[in-house]
């Protein structure tokens, strides 16, 4: 496990892009896995950035979300189509069809598990996967369980996840109560995983994930089991790790 701490949100983003870029370059034909939620925001800022000076493109690559909210139409402005077209998408030359978002508006959901399922298998392995954290330990939509699911799943949303999501709608009862998730299974199977945390409020639950006990009730906790871990914190995130 790799875990860096870093003194700005700046430096944060540039490496994490520098990542990304990194990737790009060795294997322009590379699979991402990607994240939303306010964590990547930056990251997405310096990779639009990185193109705009024609140093990366995505041409060739292909691009897999964690996850979508079940219920909203993709024009929503709070669905996670909408956002990745807002903060990378849109900037990109990464053509529409190997951007892959789960559907949540969908009446067969199960069917749409099933054939979010059957395109990361046929893409085999995602080859760097984006991780934001959730307050309770959640990945993806992986939320704190007695016990978790391998592939893509309909889940019902925490009220903390809820409540925590509620600063982007007009009020809480407007946040979906559930969301289709890439599994946890499909996760670890990245070959590599880059876990990006902010934040004072997440220094404990990013603590706990990577030195306590893996335990489903802490999902994020699984990532210690995996071989090429990455973690980039910024200096609140990272305060209890010396
Ligand atoms: P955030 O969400 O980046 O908006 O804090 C992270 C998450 O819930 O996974």
């Amino acid at each position: 496990m790799d875990i860096r701490v870093f003194p700005t949100n700046e430096l944060l983003n540039a490496a994490a892009a520098g990542l990304v870029a990194h990737l790009l370059h060795a294997k322009p034909k590379a699979v991402l896995g990607l994240a939303t939620g306010s964590t990547p925001v930056g990251i997405y800022e310096e990779l639009v950035k990185l193109y705009a000076k024609q140093h990366i493109r995505f041409r060739e690559a292909t691009s897999f979300n964690l996850d979508e909210y079940v219920g909203l139409p993709e024009t929503h402005e709070q669905s996670y189509h909408a956002y990745m077209q807002q903060h990378l998408f849109a900037h990109i030359d990464l053509p529409a069809e190997q951007a892959n978002i789960p559907n949540g508006n969908t009446a067969d959901l199960a069917q749409e598990c099933l054939r979010y399922n059957a395109l990361l298998e046929h893409a085999k392995q995602i080859d760097l996967q984006l991780l934001g954290l959730g307050h309770n330990g959640h990945i993806g939509f992986n939320e704190p369980n007695h016990a978790l699911v391998a592939g893509t799943h309909i889940v019902e949303l925490r009220e903390e996840t809820r409540i925590a999501n509620a600063r982007y709608f007009n009020s809480l009862a407007e946040v979906p109560t559930h969301a289709v998730t890439m599994g946890i299974g499909t996760i670890l199977k990245a070959k590599s995983i880059l876990l990006v945390v902010r934040g004072t409020e997440k220094a404990h639950i990013v603590h706990e994930a990577l030195t306590g006990p893996i335990t489903t009730e802490n999902p994020a906790s699984l990532l210690q089991t995996h071989p090429n871990l990455i973690v980039m914190l910024d200096a609140e995130a990272g305060a209890l790790f010396k």
